[in-house]
């Protein structure tokens, strides 16, 4: 509840202030002299005079005094609201005005009937137990309010949930504090209750968050699945721009994989509305990107044979893959789909490691979709040297000699390979001579590369014809 401006604060008292003042003027202006041989009369019209006087100075005090801790509310509150951004609750307000008026009070009677405090304090005692029994709930809200503002565990405007109440803070009084639900329901929640509950609180100007749960098949990618809704949400209407979403993967369920979006909001109280529409987006995200929403199902599979890679790719899909690759250009269409019937397809996630340094590897990787880094250890922290695309191949290198890895590689994003066995590259080379030296010229140059980006690390020292004569060893070609 809003105050009345000051102007309409001040004018009544000022008005009673001015009409007690003329009466004062009037009744001490036009008072009976009192001479020693005055009649009964003459003293009982002088003393009544007397008291009307002091009981209209006292009236014109007071209204003076309301004007003067009405002013001094308003202008103290608003050096407040100057420094501190925000409104000083009713409470600290009514407390302020409260002890101004006390003490002009206690002025006003010590100057005009010589009353002090003390003399008031045996019966005010007195009646301080009475008022103390009687208003004993009321006394536990304010001092609850009291505390309450020592410790602003909340303001006006934070969204805050007490007890099965949630809603906007609109006031605190020296009562309770007034909270506005999203239902547009004021609800008042007593300060001794208050002090009693633990309190959730979202504050006005805090980085709240907000998770949304979804969920997707199985058969959808993860990766594919985080970028789409985490691009979807972060333009949404009310969140905070400078916190890009979460999105994560919750939960392996029965029926698909749970995710939830983390999202920070520029206004909490409007947290439903943003809820609904980061799930609209979520929708949106999905229909573009052929995403499916995971319900629960019952999928009956009936065994099939496995498809020729045991990816899901036929035999001809990978021929005509591996026919893309530079060293397997020469093949025949027979040779390509011998290397096909023998090669397995892989899905990596990003920063998934393929490969590693220093083990023993029996298998190449073509780069089917994504790309790679190949990296190498400097001075204990991995440095990229080279990064794969589509079509390049990698693990050639321990395939061919039977040495361990030379360096590690890693996937920079999804990425789908395709492994060919010891096995599968054997059959090639006895009937393609020419392949085995074009790998080994790329193996050579590749060596080169890494005595250069390690040139501790690396000792190898066969010459071309070196190499070629022991990768021909080592698959027994000769
Ligand atoms: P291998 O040694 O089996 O395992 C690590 C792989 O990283 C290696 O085979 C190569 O395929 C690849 N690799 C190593 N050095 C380089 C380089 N300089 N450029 C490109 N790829 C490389």
């Amino acid at each position: 509840m809003s105050r009345p401006p000051l102007k309409t604060q001040l004018a009544l008292p000022l008005v009673f202030a001015v009409l007690f003042g003329l009466a004062w003027y009037l009744l001490y202006h036009f008072r009976p002299e009192l001479s020693p041989l005055a009649t009964e009369q003459e003293k009982v019209s002088h003393a009544a005079n007397v008291w009307a006087s002091t009981l209209v100075s006292i009236a014109c005090l007071m209204s003076l005094a309301l004007v003067a801790v009405r002013a001094l509310n308003e202008l103290a509150f608003l050096v407040f609201r100057k420094r501190k951004g925000y409104d000083a609750p009713a409470l600290m307000r009514d407390l302020f005005s409260l002890v101004l008026y006390v003490t002009a009070v206690a002025f006003i009677l010590r100057y005009t009937l010589e009353l002090s405090f003390a003399a008031l304090l045996p019966g005010s005692a007195l009646l301080g137990i009475i008022l103390g029994l009687a208003l004993q709930d009321t006394l536990g809200n304010l001092f609850s309010g009291i505390s309450l503002h020592a410790d602003k565990p909340f303001q006006v405007g934070d969204v805050i949930t007490v007890g099965k109440h949630m809603g906007v803070v609109m006031s605190i009084t020296w009562r309770a504090v007034k909270i506005k639900t999203f239902s547009n329901l004021i609800v008042l929640v007593s300060n001794s209750s208050i002090a009693k509950e633990s309190i959730e609180v979202a504050p006005r100007d805090g980085q709240n968050a907000r998770t949304v749960p979804f969920s997707a098949l199985y058969t959808d990618s993860p990766v594919k699945v985080i970028h789409a809704v985490r691009e979807a949400v972060r333009e949404a209407d009310n969140v905070l721009r400078y916190m890009t979403p979460v999105v994560r993967i919750r939960h392996l369920a029965d029926s698909g994989v749970e995710y939830e979006v983390k999202y920070w909001l520029s206004d909490y109280a409007r947290h439903h509305d943003t809820d609904a529409l980061i799930r609209q987006r979520i929708w949106y995200a999905f229909r573009r990107s052929g995403f499916t929403f995971a319900y629960p199902t019952r999928t009956l599979y009936m065994e099939q044979p496995a498809p020729a890679g045991g990816d899901g790719h036929n035999t001809e899909t990978l021929a005509e893959l591996l026919s893309a690759v530079d060293i397997f250009s020469p093949l025949t269409a027979d040779e390509l789909n011998a290397l096909a019937v023998g090669a397995t397809g892989r899905v990596f996630a990003p920063g998934e490691t393929i490969i590693r340094a220093g083990d023993s590897g029996a298998s190449m990787f073509i780069v089917h979709r994504g790309s790679v880094d190949v990296r190498v250890d400097s001075n204990g922290t991995p440095r990229t040297i080279k990064r794969l695309g589509e079509g390049a191949f990698f693990g050639e290198m321990a395939l061919f000699t039977g040495e361990p890895r030379t360096a590690s590689v890693v996937a920079a994003e999804e990425t789908e390979v395709l492994e060919i066995g010891h096995e599968s590259m054997r059959g090639l080379f006895q009937t393609n001579p020419d392949l085995v030296e074009a790998l080994s010229h790329t193996i050579n140059e590749r060596r080169a590369g890494l005595a250069a980006s390690t040139p501790t690390a690396h000792g190898d020292d066969d010459t071309p014809a070196g190499l070629l004569s022991k990768i021909k060893r080592f698959f027994r070609l000769d």
